[in-house]
């Protein structure tokens, strides 16, 4: 699989007056400068849905999920190029069933979700397939809303298949020999192989984590084996009283950190999974785990670029994530190990540029060079920038301050930023990538010398 990767445009100017300041602070009080399209604000992780930028978890009823699926339907059509795009309508001009219900309008959404991710190979497009999936409470959902729309055989048409026609959801048996030819780490499990550290306790600094989701307790373990290679596994839990079983990430690369594997606690069971407690799942062996492109999570939505870890270099996870490294900064781009040319697979990019001096974000690390609407921008790259980067500028805990570090549309930021002026540039080209569109530097037209 393919994704296109866009360059940067040289940029065009609309220069109409005189050059002011390079710092717009006209926008003072209207606040917000929109870090995304307002219709792309939702990401998927740990079985939950996430507000992006934010990082907050959504709850979701019967009255907003129908708004959020013709959010999400409106947000991938924003995202189909021109051809792909005269294919969906074609498509949706034929769609049979009724739209006439809420539940029905819904189910109609979906389904033109589902032609939008089938017309088009984006990856922007999957993950916001994931998101309306499991807003409308999983896989199975889909299916019914194709049906529900007696859209079977025009999909079908376009390489659509029901899940039983592909057969149960696979363990992650072949993905585990796989990611072992690749010379990934894989470890027993974590009561049985003595290769695991104990567990060190991170709950003193969940609250300043990206992704919030209400954590009352994180832990995280590493690994290392004979050859190098080694694991990061990190465990979040909400209260007790939720009852809902830990999410337990675990990420293992190779010992030159080019090939990473990730595993989720989660089991297969028939057409269905089942999120693992956390005494199944230290017993249970990482073959046992649903292989990660049937599991609703997905993982690339966020780990993506030279490193497969998401660090904050002033955390204690961080800390301890860094510890492990041997080459990572030296290597430009990580491969997803263990799909061996399955369709579908997740997909990394290549580095923005080298990390270079004198380059605002990119002087100390690179980024990963996204294609338009990718959930790595609100989630991780905006996220960043407001929280924990460049590192030791933001106060320790986020205070949900406005305005937001990253530039508007015509590449200006708010006057209160302007201490970080040298990062401008920067901000620029992470945000032209994002939108898919050049965002220029910013040029101030000093109105009261205009003729
Ligand atoms: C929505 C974005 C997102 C998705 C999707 C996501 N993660 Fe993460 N993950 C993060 C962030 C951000 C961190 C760092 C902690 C923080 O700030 O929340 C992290 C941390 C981790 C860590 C600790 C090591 C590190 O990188 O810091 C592991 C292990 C991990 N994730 C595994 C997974 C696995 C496995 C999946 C898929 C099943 C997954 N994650 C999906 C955002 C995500
Ligand atoms: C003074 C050095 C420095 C500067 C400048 C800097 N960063 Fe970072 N950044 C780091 C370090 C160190 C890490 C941890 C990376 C690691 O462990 O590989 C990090 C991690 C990140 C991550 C987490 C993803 C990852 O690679 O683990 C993001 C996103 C990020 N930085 C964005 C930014 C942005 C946006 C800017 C500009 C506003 C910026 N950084 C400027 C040092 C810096």
């Amino acid at each position: 699989m393919i994704a296109p990767q866009r360059r940067l445009r040289s940029a065009i100017l609309p220069v109409m007056g005189v050059v002011g300041a390079f710092i717009w602070s006209a926008s003072q009080g209207t606040g917000q400068q929109e870090p995304t399209d307002a219709r792309c604000k939702l990401a998927a992780a740990y079985s939950t849905i996430i507000m992006v930028p934010d990082g907050q978890e959504l709850q979701v009823d019967d009255v907003s999920r129908t708004d959020l699926l013709s959010d999400v339907r409106a947000c991938v059509e924003s995202l189909l190029p021109p051809a792909a795009l005269t294919t969906y309508r074609d498509t949706d001009a034929k769609l049979g069933g009724p739209p006439d219900t809420a539940s029905q309008r819904q189910q109609r959404d979906l389904v033109r979700i589902e032609i939008a991710a089938l017309v088009s190979p984006d990856v922007s497009i999957r993950q916001q397939r994931v998101v309306a999936r499991r807003l409308a409470g999983g896989d199975e959902a889909a299916t019914a809303a194709v049906r529900g729309q007696k859209a079977d055989e025009l999909l079908k048409v376009l390489g659509w298949a029901p899940p039983e026609v592909k057969g149960q959801k696979r363990d992650a048996t072949q993905y585990v020999a796989a990611c072992q030819s690749a010379g990934v780490a894989v470890p027993g499990p974590l009561a049985t192989d003595k290769g695991w550290s104990q567990p060190k306790t991170l709950d003193h600094e969940v609250e300043r984590y990206l992704i919030l989701n209400a954590w009352s307790s994180v832990n995280v373990w590493t690994y290392r084996d004979q050859g190098g290679g080694y694991c990061v596994m990190l465990k979040r839990e909400k209260a007790e009283s939720t009852g809902l079983p830990p999410a337990i990430g675990t990420i293992c690369v190779n010992a030159n950190e080019s090939h990473a594997c990730f595993f989720d606690n989660v089991v297969p069971e028939g057409q269905s999974d089942r999120r693992l407690g956390f005494e199944e799942f230290q017993s249970t062996a990482f073959s046992s785990l649903i292989y990660p492109l049937d599991g609703g999570d997905d993982c690339s939505s966020c780990h993506v670029g030279s490193n497969p870890f998401l660090v904050d270099p002033k955390s204690d996870l961080g800390t301890t994530v860094r510890k492990m490294y041997s080459k990572i900064g030296t290597v430009t781009s990580f491969t997803f190990a263990g799909f061996d040319g399955v369709s579908g697979s997740w997909y990394n990019f290549d580095s923005i540029k080298e990390a270079t001096p004198g380059t605002g974000c990119f002087e100390c690390h690179t980024l990963p060079h996204v294609t338009k609407g990718h959930r790595f921008c609100p989630t991780i790259a905006w996220k960043a920038a407001n929280t924990t980067m460049p590192p030791g500028h933001w106060q320790k805990k986020p205070t949900g301050r406005r305005p937001e570090f990253w530039p508007d549309s015509r590449g200006c930021f708010d006057s209160s930023m302007a201490d970080l002026d040298s990062f401008f540039e920067s901000m620029r080209q992470i945000r032209s990538l994002c939108d898919g569109t050049e965002i220029p530097a910013c040029i101030i037209v000093d109105e009261s010398r205009r003729q």
